[in-house]
């Protein structure tokens, strides 16, 4: 059986699936990333929203770039590829963008969460990577979150869906982690 390591919220876990057919086709035994995580690793941050890629509440980040786990296979993830969740996400205590979602008091339900915070988690870090350590206006924040605006330079935007209307406080909350996060 086709078997890869990666590293799950840094911890070094297996990933096996079935066989691949070679020449295309559906990879009848793999599964979804989502599924794959929830259910095999207990990992209740990512979240099964719409399925199709559409409302952003499956985000993860696969070696720092936010995907949408429903559709993503596992059999697509790279051999030692960095996994990261939002159950890894504080270390001892939250994390800024935790800290500053509560602050705001940025959720309703609170369903799209997961995918707020790990979509923009990816966007700023790639920012601070690339040497932008501003802190994002109101209206980058907005484009990056209707998908105007990738997390990086090359990749698919994406977009992230609040069915509650909790918007205007998620774009506070993202950009009061910013000023934290770059201290
Ligand atoms: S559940 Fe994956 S994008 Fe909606
Ligand atoms: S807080 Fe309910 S979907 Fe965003």
């Amino acid at each position: 059986m086709p078997q890869r390591t990666v590293r799950l919220n840094g911890k070094k876990v297996s990933a096996e699936y079935g066989d691949v057919p070679a020449q295309g086709g559906a990879a009848e035994a793999s599964e979804p990333l989502l599924y794959w995580l929830r259910e095999r690793h207990g990992e209740r941050g990512p979240r099964f929203g719409c399925g199709v890629t559409q409302c952003g509440a499956c985000t993860v980040l696969v070696d720092g770039t936010p995907v949408r786990s429903c559709t993503r296979q596992v059999h697509t993830v790279a051999d030692g590829a960095e996994v990261r969740t939002l159950d890894g996400l504080a270390s001892g205590k939250p994390h800024p963008l935790q800290a500053a979602f509560v602050d705001q008091q940025a959720a309703q339900c609170a369903f799209c969460i997961n995918g707020m915070v790990m979509g923009s988690l990816g966007w700023l870090e790639s920012r601070f990577a690339a040497g932008d350590r501003r802190v994002p206006s109101d209206a980058e924040v907005r484009d990056f979150l209707s998908g105007e605006t990738a997390a990086k330079p090359g990749d698919q935007p994406l977009n992230y869906l609040c069915r509650c209307g909790a918007h205007n406080r998620i774009v506070a909350a993202i950009r009061q982690a910013a000023e934290e996060m770059v201290k």
